[in-house]
């Protein structure tokens, strides 16, 4: 398994970091098998899993329940798992707590916080207590409601230059990576060439260190809006759509379960049962 340092290194190295979302058992056996080198279980899970509209209904208990699916299925990934709405913005030594849970719970490898400003000592708590901390700026979804939406970021100089700066902060707090969302890659050149931790790019552009795209939106595996910056790598909306209609069509007309899918007793107790 890649740790914090390997992943300084690929930066160093101009190696890219390919990182996805996973949220339960196969998923994460694809990505490790594929070879992805970190898995995020991301509060997205709320829409793309678990059919909410936004990322705030999520809850610590849910993280927990899918980090724990998604460690047994990638034992040798490194796991970030995404502290959700409200789980970190209270009394600090509170955060530290939930946060200790979730990594004694689930077996992560580090966790995910949303924003700089109060979120800075988290990320330096967290990390003196030894819990590797990935920042993520940008577009932060646990706070579209202030952000007026789900919008690009950091478009004009005051608030690229703002970013630039908490990005900096992020990494003085001991940050291990920054994720970097929805802002112009001019800014992810700028930020990614100023930290010595690894930027992890989504709508970010190329200049990133790495990538992070959601697992639904690449496979294309739901019914949800799927967002500009995505590639669909795959169709498995299609595939699971055909797949449904071809079993519903099967057992309607009778052609489901043919001979070959039955189980059959023998003759001798077929005459016995019969008497
Ligand atoms: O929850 C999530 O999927 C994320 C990514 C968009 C980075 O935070
Ligand atoms: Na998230």
């Amino acid at each position: 398994m890649k740790t914090t340092t390997d992943f300084l290194k690929m930066k160093a190295a101009g190696e890219k970091i390919v990182m996805v979302t996973a949220y339960d058992y196969p998923a994460a056996k694809f990505a490790e098998e594929a070879g992805v080198e970190m898995i995020l279980v991301g509060d997205s899970l709320g829409m793309v899993v678990l059919g909410y509209d936004s990322t705030m209904p999520v809850t610590v208990a849910d993280m927990v329940h899918h980090a724990k699916a998604v460690r047994r299925g990638a034992k040798d990934t490194f796991i970030v798992v995404d502290m959700p709405f409200g789980s970190y913005h209270g009394d600090v030594n509170e955060t530290l707590k939930t946060a200790i849970a979730m990594m004694q719970q689930t077996g992560a490898d580090a966790l995910k916080v949303e924003g700089a400003g109060e979120v800075i000592p988290v990320i330096r708590k967290l990390t003196s207590a030894g819990i590797p901390v990935v920042a993520h700026l940008g577009l932060l979804p646990q706070s579209a409601g202030v952000l007026g939406g789900y919008k690009v970021q950091g478009k004009t100089a005051e608030q690229a230059a703002t970013l630039l700066e908490e990005a900096k902060q992020c990494e003085a707090a001991g940050a291990c990576a920054v994720v970097l969302e929805c802002i112009p890659h001019q800014l992810t050149e700028i930020v990614s060439a100023s930290l010595v931790i690894p930027t992890i790019g989504i709508g970010a552009g190329i200049e990133a260190d790495g990538q992070v795209l959601v697992y639904h939106d690449m496979l294309s595996y739901g019914s949800h809006h799927v967002p500009k910056f995505v590639q669909q790598f795959a169709d498995m909306g299609k595939e699971a759509s055909a797949g449904m209609m071809g079993y519903v069509e099967a057992v309607k007309a009778g052609t489901f379960p043919a001979p070959k899918h039955f189980f059959t007793m023998k003759e001798e107790a077929l005459d016995q049962l019969y008497g």
